[in-house]
C-alpha cells in the first residue's frame, strides 16, 4: 500500500511536469492502424514517444533504422510525437524517458490476453506507470504488419493500409513470388 501511495505521488509529480506516453512496438513496418492510434493519442498527452523495439528476437524484415525512418516520415505532421528505439525492459526505458503512460492498441478480443499479461507484468515492475489501451478505427481492426507483408509477398494490394512510402519499401523488399506451374 505504501509502495502504491509512493508510486501515485511520483506520478502526480510527473503529471505536473509533462504527461509523456510511450507507444512501444515492433512496427515492422508501421501500418495505418498504428498511425490511427498515434493520431488519436497525441492530442491527449504532452508528448508521445513511439518506441521501436531494437532486438525483437524475431527476425524483422526491416532494420531498426529503417523502421524508425519510416515512422518518422509518417508522423512528421504531428508536433508532439517523437520516434525512438529501445532495447531491454520497456518500463526501464519508459522511466528513463519520464513517461507515466504506456500506449497499446487492441484490435480484437484475441489480443486481450497477451496484452493483459504484459500490462500486469509491467505494472508489477513499475507501479507508477499505467498502460492505456486504445482501439484504432474499425477499418483497421483486421490489420497487422504480418498480414501486410504476406499480402505484398503474394502480389496483393495494400493501398490504404500502409503509407505510400512504406508500400514502396515493402515492394522493394518483398517482390511478389511467381507461382510455379505444377
Ligand atoms: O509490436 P509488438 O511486437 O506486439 O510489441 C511488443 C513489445 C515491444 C511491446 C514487447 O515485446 C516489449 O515490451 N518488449 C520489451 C521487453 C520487455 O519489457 N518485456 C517485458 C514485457 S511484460
Amino acid at each position: 500500500m505504501e509502495a502504491l501511495r509512493e508510486a501515485r505521488k511520483n506520478r502526480e509529480v510527473s503529471e505536473v511536469k509533462q504527461r509523456v506516453a510511450v507507444y512501444p512496438g515492433s512496427f515492422d513496418p508501421v501500418t495505418n492502424g498504428h498511425l490511427d492510434l498515434i493520431e488519436r493519442c497525441a492530442p491527449l498527452v504532452d508528448r508521445l514517444i513511439v518506441a521501436v523495439l531494437r532486438n525483437a528476437g524475431k527476425e524483422p524484415l526491416f532494420t531498426t533504422d529503417e523502421r524508425v525512418e519510416m515512422l518518422r516520415q509518417a508522423v512528421a505532421h504531428l508536433g508532439n510525437v517523437e520516434v525512438d528505439s529501445f532495447d531491454g525492459l520497456l518500463v526501464e526505458y519508459a522511466r528513463r524517458r519520464g513517461a507515466c503512460l504506456l500506449l497499446r492498441g487492441i484490435r480484437a478480443i484475441s489480443d486481450y490476453e497477451y496484452e493483459l499479461q504484459m500490462a500486469l507484468m509491467n505494472r508489477r515492475l513499475a507501479p507508477e506507470i499505467e498502460t492505456m489501451f486504445m482501439m484504432a478505427g474499425e477499418a483497421y481492426s483486421f490489420l497487422s504488419s504480418r498480414l501486410v507483408k504476406e499480402v505484398i509477398a503474394l502480389g496483393g494490394d495494400v493501398r490504404g493500409l500502409v503509407p505510400p512510402q512504406v508500400e514502396a519499401k515493402l515492394r522493394e523488399r518483398l517482390p511478389p513470388r511467381t507461382s510455379q506451374a505444377t
